[in-house]
């Protein structure tokens, strides 16, 4: 099959190559997918997992990319819950191969139905965006109708399900990013807006919920933001700076069938509107990973035209 492969940590996305891999073999529990799309996070490449296995062992020549939308074509031993011809999308497993490519192997559990009104290309956009939001806010958050929401980089691909997902529960979103988001971030959800290079972010004074997607300086300012009993939740590692009083967690996503398809769901009936900046194909993926011009929103691979 045909597949993005990394084999040079220190290259990061100039080491990337598009080569010939064997097709994947169903394990226990798994399904294969026949790649539809596929997401690719900007970050992948400085993350441990995407160059070992869980015993730290290199497992290079590797293939990137973790979100994927696509049809079952096999069923691994003891495989339930899915059948072969199924539309499915999901997130698959840091430390395996992943969805840069034209089959994948994947846990079923990780995976949930892909109705057949929502294109491949908007299934393969929604996991790690939307799960990290829905997870945020909900799981590690304990985001409550009437509440405020910091939502950093509301204009980006989490930040943007972030805004949407914590409006439509009733929370009030004071969303972040560079001057040129503004109107984005708003027609997201957020109902006022902070250019970070610009505005003073002690300005927002205290809300219930900074969501930290930037750390460094901006993640430490935020936390003095977080009112007594609120959350700093960061998806960029622990806090440097904890609130007063407040919690403050830092997650990595995990995926989940039910909110998988509670997200899908909210696309369907239009209560959630994704955020694709590009979509490429996989002979053009590895350019498409350097734009040489800023794209706001996710990139997404159509793997079969
Ligand atoms: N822990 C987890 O499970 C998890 C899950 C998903 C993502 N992440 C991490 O979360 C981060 C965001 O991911 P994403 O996919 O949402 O990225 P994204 O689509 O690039 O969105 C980030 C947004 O924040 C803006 N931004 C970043 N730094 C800024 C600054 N200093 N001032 C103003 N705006 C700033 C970006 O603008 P510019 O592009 O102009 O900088 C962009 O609009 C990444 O580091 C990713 O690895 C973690």
């Amino acid at each position: 099959m045909r597949a993005i492969v990394v084999t040079d940590q220190a290259a990061g996305n100039a080491g990337m190559r598009q080569a010939g891999r064997p097709q994947p073999q169903a394990a226990i529990n798994d399904v294969v997918v026949q790649v539809h799309a596929s997401g690719f996070v900007g970050t992948e490449l400085s993350w441990p997992s995407t160059w070992t296995d869980r015993l730290d062992r290199d497992r290079t020549p590797s293939i990137p990319g973790h979100e994927l939308a696509g049809v079952v074509t096999a069923l691994g031993y003891g495989t339930t819950g899915l059948s072969v011809g199924q539309r499915v999308f999901g997130l698959a497993d840091w430390y395996r191969d992943g969805t840069l490519a034209e089959y994948v192997a994947i846990e079923a559990r990780n995976l949930a139905p892909l109705p057949g009104d929502v294109e491949f290309t908007v299934g393969a956009s929604l996991p790690i965006s939307g799960l990290t939001a829905w997870q945020g806010l909900f799981v590690h958050g304990r985001l409550q109708a009437g509440q405020s929401v910091l939502a950093h980089g509301a204009a980006g691909a989490v930040g943007s399900m972030v805004a949407q997902l914590a409006r439509e529960v009733g929370a009030y979103v004071i969303g972040t990013g560079r001057a040129a988001d503004r109107q984005k971030a708003l027609e997201f959800g957020a109902k006022e807006f902070v250019d970070l290079d610009n505005d003073a972010l002690e300005d927002v004074g205290g809300v219930d919920l900074v969501f930290d997607l930037i750390g460094g300086d901006i993640g430490k300012r935020s936390a003095r933001l977080v009112r007594s009993g609120g959350t700093l939740v960061s998806i960029v590692g622990p806090a440097e700076a904890r609130p007063a009083k407040g919690l403050a967690v830092d997650f990595v996503v995990e995926s989940d069938r039910a909110q998988l398809s509670e997200i899908v769901q909210r696309v369907r009936d239009g209560r959630l509107r994704t955020n694709i900046g590009n979509i490429t194909t996989l002979d053009d993926a590895i350019a498409a990973f350097k734009p040489t011009k800023r794209i706001s929103g996710k990139t997404i691979i159509r793997v079969r035209p």
